[in-house]
C-alpha cells in the first residue's frame, strides 16, 4: 500500500459522482476506509438511497442515524423526509407549531409541490454533517464527509439546487440558507469532487462532459478522476505472439486456454485505449483502481481498493 493520505482526501467535503453503475458507491466507501486508516474521522453519506442503495450500506443496515462501519468510519443514508423533519425541528423552536406541522398534510403537499426541496434539505443535512459544532444532539465531529452522489443526470441538478433556491427566494431565511449551501459547494479550499469512470467508451465520454459541467456550471472543484475496474495486464507484449500460437494448437485444451488468454489480452488492450482517451479528455489528475475478481465487492474487497488509492 502507498501509505500517506492522498491529497484529494485532505478536503472536508467530497462528492463522488459519475455515470450510473460505474462504481461510485464502492469508490466512496473505499475512499472512506482509506481516509479512516490514515487517521481521519470520516462519514460516508448515501443520498437518494432507493435508487442507488449500496450493498455494503444495506448489509450494515445504515439509515438516517449515523452508524459506525469501522474504526473512525461512519455511514448515514440521507432520506429527504427525515432530513426535512430534522430541518423543521431546528427551525421551529415552538414544539406546538412543529407538532401541528408534522401532523397536518400541508407539509407533505408542500414538499411534493416544490421541485428540488428534497435535494435542498439533503444538501442541508450534508452541510450539518460538515459542521464541527453539530446541531444534532451528541453529533460527532467529522474531518471528512464523503457523499455518494446521485448518478450524472440527477447529480448535476442535485448540486445545482442551492443556487436555484437562492435565485428563487431573493431575500429572507431561505435565500440566506441556500446561499450558505451554495458557498459550501463552491468553496474549492474545503469542498471537492471525484468522478468515477470505467475503461469503456460511454463512461469516458460522460466523465469528460461531467468534468466540464461540475467545474464550469456548478463551480465545484474536480480533484480526481478515478478509472475504476482496470484489468491486470497479465501478458506482456512478448507473450502475445505465443498466445496466437496456442490458439492454433492441435490440442483442444491448449486451444481453449489460448482463446481465454487472447480474449483477456484483447480486453486489456481495449481498456488501455479508453484509458488513453480519458487522459486526453480530462484535466483533473487520474488515479486507477483494479478490477476485483470476486462475486461481490464487500467491505473486505473495498479495503483492498482503499489501499490501492494513490
Ligand atoms: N473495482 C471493481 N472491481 C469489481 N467490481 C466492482 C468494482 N467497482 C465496483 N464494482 C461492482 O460494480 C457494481 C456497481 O458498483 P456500484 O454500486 O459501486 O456503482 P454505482 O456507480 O454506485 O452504481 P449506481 O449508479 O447504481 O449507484 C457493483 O456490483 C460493484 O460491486
Ligand atoms: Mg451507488
Amino acid at each position: 500500500m502507498n501509505w500517506g493520505i492522498p491529497d484529494f482526501l485532505k478536503k472536508r467535503l467530497l462528492f463522488v459522482t459519475g455515470k450510473g453503475g460505474v462504481g461510485k458507491s464502492t469508490v466512496a466507501i473505499a475512499m472512506g476506509i482509506r481516509a479512516a486508516l490514515e487517521g481521519r474521522r470520516v462519514i460516508v453519506c448515501e443520498v437518494a438511497s432507493s435508487e442507488n442503495a449500496s450493498r455494503i450500506f444495506h448489509q450494515a443496515a445504515v439509515g438516517f442515524k449515523e452508524v459506525e462501519l469501522a474504526n473512525d468510519l461512519w455511514a448515514i443514508s440521507i432520506d429527504p423526509e427525515d432530513a426535512m423533519k430534522e430541518y423543521v425541528l431546528f427551525q421551529l423552536k415552538v414544539k406546538a407549531m412543529r407538532d401541528l406541522l408534522f401532523r397536518s398534510r400541508i407539509f407533505t403537499y408542500f414538499a411534493a409541490a416544490t421541485p428540488g426541496l428534497n435535494e435542498l434539505v439533503t444538501i442541508g443535512k450534508i452541510w450539518e454533517l460538515t459542521q464541527l459544532d453539530r446541531k444534532v444532539k451528541h453529533g460527532r465531529k467529522y474531518d471528512l464527509v464523503i457523499v455518494d452522489a446521485p448518478a450524472t443526470g440527477h447529480g448535476i441538478s442535485f448540486l445545482q439546487t442551492p443556487r436555484t433556491f437562492a435565485n428563487i427566494a431573493r431575500v429572507g431565511p431561505v435565500h440566506n440558507q441556500a446561499m450558505q449551501l451554495e458557498t459550501m459547494v463552491t468553496d474549492a479550499e474545503q469542498t471537492g469532487s471525484v468522478i468515477v469512470s470505467l475503461p469503456e467508451e460511454m463512461p469516458v465520454n460522460e466523465t469528460a462532459r461531467l468534468e466540464s459541467e461540475l467545474a464550469g456550471d456548478i463551480g465545484l472543484a474536480v480533484d480526481r478522476v478515478i478509472m475504476n475496474a482496470l484489468y491486470p495486464d497479465r501478458f506482456p507484449a512478448g507473450d502475445r505472439r505465443a498466445i496466437k500460437r496456442l490458439v492454433s494448437s492441435d490440442d483442444p485444451d491448449v486451444r481453449a486456454g489460448g482463446r481465454a488468454a487472447l480474449s483477456q489480452s484483447r480486453r486489456v488492450a481495449a481498456q488501455n485505449e479508453q484509458f488513453d482517451r480519458l487522459k486526453d479528455m480530462v484535466s483533473a489528475p487520474i488515479s486507477t483502481l483494479p478490477f476485483i475478481f470476486r462475486p461481490e465487492v464487500d467491505l473486505h474487497a473495498a479495503r483492498r481498493l482503499a489501499e490501492e488509492l494513490e
